[in-house]
């Protein structure tokens, strides 16, 4: 009996606070081609190397392939390159984690008689290997990425355009340099360039992973600090109306929307910052979040479907807020009271505009 409640405290505690991604390593849901130099310098052990990597990535049950009930799978390809580069598997070549675990050495193999290697050819390569896996629209809800191993740049326009291209066409690229000297930064996505010889390396790999599993609905906007992510997007709407339109215009315009929740200060802040980002809201700010009271003085955020959590102790209430009485149905707007600063007030009727919410699309919530 003490530990159901001893549970049932930590539940409610834990639902208070602000989401953070899903990292499920066993549910993460890519496309990651991996592009891997066969030149002479990389050796035949580094090519067993950087496959034992790759295996290790996913060796937290992550379901290889695709066709499983479940649809939070990963399918991978491989490309090898020198001054020529080829398919050695497409999208579709692994069936399993253990088909990768059996095949991938001998799917790699050994390195070529080529002293150069050209990224420029590989990534071309593996934008190939993208395109014909996804074509039709297949799997475009999920994420593409490239992950390089290479034991030699040269930095040319060439390849630093080919991988701007692919950058800005919604490819992640991480690189993982297998020589010392080797500085693949100017090819990487932001924090994706990996050391290779760490003996975090394999963690620092799922970590991205998971990070770029992480991701938002298109018009919505990823909440996150310099060093964290969190799991939800958010989305501003300037034009005016009561709470309740309010709330039903989230609700309505997203499966799973809701008015927004500010469960801490970094929340509070984004969402302050955001709104004076965005040219359609003047000063001073004012705008509708998920947080009402029916009339009987207790104070609930709005989730998803209906649902709804009470407020826990962390609060951004303007001085002399809440009323010291609740008896009729009151909704919590942010007004700005100085340059830098809103906070919480309530109202019965008036109109502002309001935020809307919707957990990221992440390892614990597909989005089809
Ligand atoms: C690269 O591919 C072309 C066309 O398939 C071929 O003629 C050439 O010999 C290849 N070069 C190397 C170094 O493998
Ligand atoms: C708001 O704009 C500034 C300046 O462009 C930018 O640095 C900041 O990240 C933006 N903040 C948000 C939450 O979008
Ligand atoms: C207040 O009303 C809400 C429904 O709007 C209900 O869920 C909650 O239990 C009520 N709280 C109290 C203290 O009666
Ligand atoms: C917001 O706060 C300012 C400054 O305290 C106040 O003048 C203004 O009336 C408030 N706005 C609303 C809608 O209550």
């Amino acid at each position: 009996m003490s530990i159901l409640i001893f549970l049932l405290i930590i539940s409610s505690s834990v639902s208070a606070q602000e989401r953070l991604c899903g990292n499920d390593l066993s549910n993460l849901w890519l496309d990651v081609v991996y592009v891997i130099d066969n030149s002479i310098p990389m050796t035949n052990s580094g090519l067993i190397r950087a496959s034992a990597q790759i295996i290790s990535v996913f060796g937290g049950n992550t379901k290889i392939g695709s066709g499983f009930s479940d649809p939070r799978s990963t399918r991978v390809g491989i490309v090898t390159y020198n001054t020529n580069a080829s398919v050695a598997a497409d999208l579709n070549r692994f069936g399993s984690f253990n088909d990768l675990v059996s095949n991938i050495y001998g799917v790699v193999g050994s390195v070529s008689s080529s002293n150069q290697a050209i990224l420029d050819v590989g990534l071309t390569k593996a934008k190939e290997v993208l395109d014909s896996g996804r074509a039709n629209n297949v799997r475009s809800n999920y994420q593409p990425v490239i992950v390089i191993y290479a034991s030699q740049f040269v930095s040319t326009s060439s390849v630093l355009k080919t991988s701007e291209n692919l950058k800005n066409s919604g490819i992640t690229i991480i690189t993982i340099p297998f020589a010392k000297n080797v500085d693949l930064s100017p090819i990487s996505s932001p924090h994706s360039n990996i050391d290779a010889g760490g003996y975090q390396t394999v963690t620092d790999i799922q970590n991205r992973l998971l990070q770029i599993n992480c991701f938002c609905p298109n018009n919505y906007i990823h909440v996150k600090t310099s060093t964290k992510n969190y799991g939800s997007c958010i989305k501003v709407n300037s034009l005016a109306a009561a709470w309740i339109p309010a709330r039903l215009a989230c609700s309505a315009s997203i499966a799973g929307g809701y008015l927004a929740n500010e469960l801490n200060q970094d929340k509070h802040d984004f969402i302050f910052e955001t709104v004076q980002n965005s040219t359609n809201f003047h000063e001073p700010y004012s705008y509708f979040i998920g947080l009402s009271n029916s009339g009987n003085g207790t104070w609930f955020w709005e989730r998803a479907n209906g649902n709804k959590v009470a407020l826990s102790t962390q609060s951004f209430w303007n001085p002399n807020y809440p009323p010291q009485s609740i008896t009729t149905p009151s909704y919590v707007f942010n007004n700005q009271t100085s340059s830098s600063t809103i906070g919480w007030q309530t109202t019965g009727a008036s109109a502002f505009g309001y935020i809307c919410e919707v957990i990221t699309c992440d390892t614990d919530n597909y989005c089809s």
